[in-house]
């Protein structure tokens, strides 16, 4: 297990917690204490699901790259992990989406003893980092400029495993194929660039190093929501929720990838 001290949140005293989590814009939806969540704008815990995360990471190292409150990275030291390292840079500077300062709070209310690094993609380097068992590579891929060699970057701090989630779009299409978002076409994002489609993502993801890769969504109610185009996921109509034309609607969606070295 990850180093875990006490929370010097004490129990019943939740009114001083509950001021600090009011000062945050969450991302994430965490619970710090048994029924006190971080308000957020969806369910983190059911896109947890969807992951298929290794249920017991008891001893392995993980690397959760683009981390931002951190869920991801608490949950992996729950669930054993020796060291976690939470990766961000983007949303962890007050200019841009948010701070760092969910993530501290919930690191300090869990008791948790994740590391923090702040790092952009394209500066991992298994000198600077190591190398992970696991590493989390969720919800990051298409706000890159450069995803290729974002892979690249991402496997070489990878010893065995990474999972991707991503954006994707052009699902109908076989061969590998990107949509390019020049401006703000997808979710009126800016720092949305790539929609690239399943069979891009695995190729790239072999093209950068690993060895297999598979994709875990098909079966999952997500994908299926999005390709039969009825809306009945929540999650979904947060990512899908914005004006799109129907077209764009039938394209979308999110994938989930499992990939080894
Ligand atoms: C949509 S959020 C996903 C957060 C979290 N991984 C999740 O799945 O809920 C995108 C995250 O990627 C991070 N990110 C974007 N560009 C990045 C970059 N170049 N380097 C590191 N992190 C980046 C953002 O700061 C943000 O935390």
């Amino acid at each position: 297990m990850g180093r875990v001290t006490e929370s010097k949140f004490a129990p019943g005293g939740d009114r001083e917690l509950r001021e600090r989590i009011a000062r945050v814009t969450w991302f994430h939806e965490i619970e710090l204490r048994p029924g006190l969540r971080t308000p957020a704008p969806e369910s983190t815990r059911k896109r947890l699901g969807l992951l298929r995360i290794p249920p017991d990471l008891t001893g392995r190292s993980v690397l959760d790259i683009g981390a931002w409150d951190g869920f991801f990275s608490f949950e992996a030291e729950r669930r054993g992990a020796a060291r976690v390292v939470a990766a961000d840079h983007f949303a962890w500077h007050e200019n841009s989406w948010s701070d760092k300062s969910g993530f501290e709070l919930a690191r300090e209310a869990l008791g948790s003893g994740v590391e923090d690094v702040d790092v952009d993609v394209m500066d991992l380097t298994p000198e600077r980092l190591g190398t992970f068992d696991l590493v989390l590579f969720l919800g990051v891929l298409y706000h890159l400029r450069h995803p290729l060699l974002a892979l690249e970057r991402v496997a070489s701090v990878t010893a065995n495993q990474l999972i991707i989630e991503t954006h994707v779009d052009l699902t109908w299409l076989r061969r590998p194929a990107m949509a390019f978002y020049p401006g703000q076409e997808l979710a009126w994002d800016p720092t949305n660039w790539w929609g690239p489609n399943p069979a891009a993502v695995e190729s790239m993801v072999l093209a950068a190093g690993f060895k297999r890769v598979e994709m875990m969504t098909p079966n999952s109610l997500a994908y299926r929501t999005v390709r039969t185009g009825r809306r009945t996921c929540r999650y979904l109509t947060h990512v899908l929720g914005h004006r799109r034309t129907p077209r764009e609607r039938i394209d979308q969606g999110r994938a989930v990838f499992h990939a080894f070295k």
